[in-house]
């Protein structure tokens, strides 16, 4: 039993953004101010706005389509999985609305092309800013969690909950 194509699709592209801007989010101040700089932060913006319409398509296919697998699970570690994807949404949800509204306050440009009106003091940006950081990495810390017990479900316990979300092709690989 494999989660359909679609929902598999969606799950790793999401989480491919959210680690990639993560990584540009933490080491984007550590290159010197300039054209560089600037270009590496619209990298930033432009896949964040990727990452929302990403995160709505999946959760309306989650809510209205997509495979639904019984719990892989039982009891205590069942409502563990389950409260882990729910926060997992939860936490996703939290830093791309942060995400947006940090875009509006500090007034980003992309790539010098378009730009956003600002619409905070710079108190107030520096505030959501910092939300937008604690979110973003609560994020990462919870999905290394979750990466982990997937991959022990693979190594320790040889069972297929991992294979449940693999690609066709990547489990061809396995084999
Ligand atoms: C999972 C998604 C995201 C992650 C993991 C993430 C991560 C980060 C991190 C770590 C920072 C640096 C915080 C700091 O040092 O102050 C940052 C800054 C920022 N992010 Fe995100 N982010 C995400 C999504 C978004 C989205 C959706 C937008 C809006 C389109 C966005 C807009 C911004 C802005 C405006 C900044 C501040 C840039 C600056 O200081 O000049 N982010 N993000
Ligand atoms: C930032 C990274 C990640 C995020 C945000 C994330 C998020 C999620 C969410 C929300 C679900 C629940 C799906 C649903 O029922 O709607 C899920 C399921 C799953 N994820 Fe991830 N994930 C990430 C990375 C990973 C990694 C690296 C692995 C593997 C090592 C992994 C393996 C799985 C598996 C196997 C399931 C299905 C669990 C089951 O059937 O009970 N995920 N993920």
């Amino acid at each position: 039993m494999r989660y359909d194509s679609r929902t598999i699709a969606l799950h790793w592209v999401t989480a491919g953004l959210v680690i990639a801007l993560w990584i540009i989010g933490q080491t984007a101040d550590l290159i010197p101010r300039g054209p560089l700089r600037d270009a590496y932060w619209s990298l930033h913006f432009t896949l964040g706005f990727l990452f929302v319409a990403v995160l709505l398509v999946r959760i309306v296919w989650r809510s209205s389509g997509g495979s639904h697998l019984p719990p892989a699970e039982r009891g205590i570690l069942q409502i563990a999985a389950t409260s882990t994807h729910y926060l997992l949404y939860a936490l996703m949800i939290a830093v791309a609305a942060l995400g947006l509204a940090n875009a509006f306050a500090h007034g980003v440009s992309l790539f010098g092309i378009v730009h956003f009106p600002r619409l905070a003091d710079h108190a107030q940006a520096e505030s959501i800013g910092d939300l937008h950081e604690l979110a973003a990495n609560a994020v990462l810390a919870l999905a290394a969690l979750h990466a982990i017990a997937g991959l022990a479900h693979h190594y320790l316990r040889h069972d297929t909950v991992l294979q449940r979300m693999l690609p066709n092709h990547a489990l061809r690989g396995s084999k």
